[in-house]
């Protein structure tokens, strides 16, 4: 008889130092939120599916950068499928992040840096790729920035994954996620659409896949998204409240030890000129 693995031993996010107090409506702060908690994020977080990354890169690209690439989600497929002959690059904003990623991916050459400041030479890569994070840029800055840093012919690849809303729980546990969030990017905008004459032959593809994770893995996700990350203590303790009763009383989701989270992934690519 085969048994269940229990769930990871993943903490709750720690409290806020009351001296820092964030504002869960800001932009600088929700962006700079991810600095909390990054061990957390490389534990729950999904990663990418291959045929999105390989949809997005070139082919045989010989140096590629990975832009907010946080503990190196994306950063991980993309060295799969770029081959060992690759040179991965990671610039983020937040130290702790690199540092989950350089335990992780040692190979991994790592700057922190800014999408509007990105500290690489001109023409000196063949792709950048952006997970999960181009919301967070001053989108007109860090392209001009891409595209400083891509050489001609190079490719842009930009990518997020949304839960599949189409599942009702997963919009019921969305719903809890984001209530009141005024910074959550609105889906079907395309994101790419002012990027500038730098750039060509904008693309979109999508992926819909699904991640296992343990029943108690919900709350934990739901802790490391920035909007929680940055609600005062009592109020993100209420939420994470709503994840438990929501993951014990919902016919799909109670008394199951693993749990198929859907997700669909909204990928984009463009040429540099
Ligand atoms: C949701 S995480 C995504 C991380 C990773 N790409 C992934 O897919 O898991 C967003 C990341 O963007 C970083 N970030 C936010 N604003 C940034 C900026 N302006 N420049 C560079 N990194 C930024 C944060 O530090 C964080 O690591």
């Amino acid at each position: 008889m085969t048994s269940t693995p229990p769930p990871p031993a993943v903490p709750d996010p720690t409290p806020v130092d009351p001296a820092q107090v964030a504002d869960p409506q800001a932009h600088a702060d929700r962006a700079a939120s991810f600095e909390r908690d990054a061990d957390v994020y490389a534990q729950v977080r999904p990663s990418y599916p291959r045929e999105a990354v390989e949809w997005m890169l070139p082919a045989r690209p010989r140096r590629v950068l990975d832009l907010a690439a946080g503990t190196g989600k994306l950063t991980e497929v993309a060295a799969e499928v770029a081959g060992p002959g690759a040179e991965l690059v990671a610039v983020d904003l937040s130290p702790a992040m690199l540092q989950e990623l350089s335990a992780r991916l040692p190979g991994v050459t790592t700057h922190r840096g800014t999408a509007e400041d990105v500290p690489l030479a001109d023409a000196s890569v063949d792709a950048v790729l952006v997970g999960q994070a181009w919301h967070w840029f001053d989108a007109t800055a860090a392209a001009a920035e891409i595209a400083r840093v891509l050489r001609p012919g190079g490719a842009l690849g930009v990518a997020w994954n949304d839960r599949d809303a189409d599942v009702e729980w997963v919009a019921r546990f969305g719903e809890i996620l984001h209530r009141g969030d005024r910074l959550e990017p609105a889906a079907g905008n395309d994101p790419l659409a002012g990027l500038g004459a730098a750039f060509t032959a904008v693309e979109a593809h999508t992926v819909r896949w699904t991640d296992r994770v343990p029943a108690g893995a919900l709350r934990v996700l739901a802790g490391t998204r920035s909007y929680l990350l940055t609600l005062p203590d009592d109020e993100r303790a209420a939420r994470l409240a709503e994840v438990d009763a929501l993951v014990a009383t919902h016919p799909a989701l109670a008394r199951r030890t693993e749990i198929e989270l859907p997700y669909v992934t909204h990928a984009y690519r463009a040429t540099r000129r």
